[in-house]
């Protein structure tokens, strides 16, 4: 029997396609799927038929996504998240419960930062943050009871790079799992995993996307019994990643290598640029000689030292907002890992109700500008920068 036209609108079949594949990944812009009978119904319930029944479960976009990212790091999962914060929230939550203690290193990413003091705070865990550029500190901090040691493959803003292989091998005799916020390297400079850490997150908001158009986080797991507790952690938080920011994210990952190569190649004569110029005291980047993380990122990066900077200018706040609003072609923003190059004066920005000694607690100086370079011809981003430090 044909239905009326109303009911034929609501029923259009999925379309199902044979004998060729589609060359990108597709969008499934689909919440629920649905079944033949309740028989394989409850196969899939059950972890045995197809993985896709509801999509705070698992969708086929997002898990591209997840496939991907975990291959590229050497796991042996992934999961997906809203957010950066997400996929870290879910995975501290998973692995802490109440109580317990957490080592970090001192200075981390500020809303990972945020949520150590909620935990602290609020439920009890407790949190000793210590110099990761410094493994007997590291080893001090570590106590049988530690669960998670927190770390930064590249942190911000003075491009410290944690020795990973020596944190791991501490982190191991106490049983305590590692975590590592491999944002600013990414899988293409570096892969955690492969030097003994547990759990790898991103944000992948910045250089997996690339393009400032969404927002993400991926854990991925060496250990597919410890992604399963988590997966059920961010099921409960609802923290899921939704299709079309899994495509995006997608297409972004395509593009990852020739944009990483050439952020790294900016970030590194821009560096050494401005380390010349007589306005700047101080340049912060992993990839000169002389910063003290230099010969550890030459033995963990792989084809790079990132693609983010900070430098210090001689004539303080006043110097480092003036700068900020007088570059043209780099963009005042925040964030970083976009294809065009963004500054940030963090003392009278994100930081501006720390005082100066706050300020010095932060590893950031009232001169202090941080540079995430894009992809442009790095001529025209020096003579913007010259212009602009004038
Ligand atoms: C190193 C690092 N980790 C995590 C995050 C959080 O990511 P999201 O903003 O995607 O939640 C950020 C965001 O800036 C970051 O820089």
């Amino acid at each position: 029997m044909t239905h009326h036209a109303e009911t034929r609108t609501v029923h259009q079949p999925a379309p199902v396609v044979e004998g060729s594949t589609p060359l990108g990944v597709p969008i499934y812009q689909a919440h629920t799927f649905a079944f033949p009978d309740t028989e394989t119904m409850a196969a899939s319930f059950q972890g045995a038929g197809s993985p896709f029944v509801y999509a705070r479960y698992g969708n086929p976009t997002v898990a591209a996504l997840e496939d991907a990212v975990a291959d590229l790091e050497g796991g042996a999962g992934a999961i997906a998240s809203g957010s950066g914060m997400g996929a870290i929230t879910a995975t501290l939550w998973a692995l802490l419960g109440t109580g317990g203690h957490v080592v970090a290193q001192e200075r981390l990413y500020g809303g990972t930062q945020a949520l150590l003091t909620t935990l602290r705070e609020r439920w009890g865990v407790e949190v000793t943050q210590v110099d990761a550029g410094d493994p007997a500190a590291v080893d001090a901090a570590l106590r049988p009871d530690t669960r998670v040691l927190v770390l930064e493959t590249i942190a911000n803003p003075t491009g410290q790079v944690a020795d990973l292989p020596a944190l791991t091998a501490l982190a191991r005799r106490h049983g305590t799992t590692v975590i590592v916020d491999n944002t600013f390297a990414t899988p293409l400079l570096c892969r955690p995993i492969e030097h003994g850490a547990d759990i790898v997150v991103h944000s992948a908001t910045k250089y997996m996307g690339g393009h400032s158009d969404t927002i993400g986080g991926v854990a991925v797991f060496a250990d597919a019994g410890t992604l399963t507790r988590v997966r059920e952690r961010t099921n409960e938080f609802g923290a899921v990643m939704e299709p079309f920011a899994a495509w995006l994210i997608n297409r972004g990952l395509s593009t990852l290598g020739v944009r990483m190569r050439r952020h790294c190649a900016n970030a590194e004569e821009l560096a050494r640029r401005l380390d010349r110029h007589p306005a700047v005291t101080r340049v912060h980047y992993a990839g000169l000689p002389d910063h003290p993380g230099h010969a550890t990122a030459r033995e963990l990066l792989d084809g790079g030292f990132g693609g983010v900077l900070a430098f210090e200018l001689a004539g303080g706040l006043e110097a480092g907002r003036s700068f900020a609003e007088r570059v043209r072609l780099a963009v005042l923003a925040p964030s970083l890992g976009d294809v065009r190059t963004l500054v940030m004066h963090p003392a009278s920005t994100s930081h501006r109700m720390l005082d100066a000694e706050g300020l010095a607690r932060a590893g950031v100086s009232e001169g202090l500008i941080r540079l995430s370079a894009g992809i442009e011809d790095v001529e025209d981003l020096w003579a913007d920068l010259e212009r602009a430090l004038e």
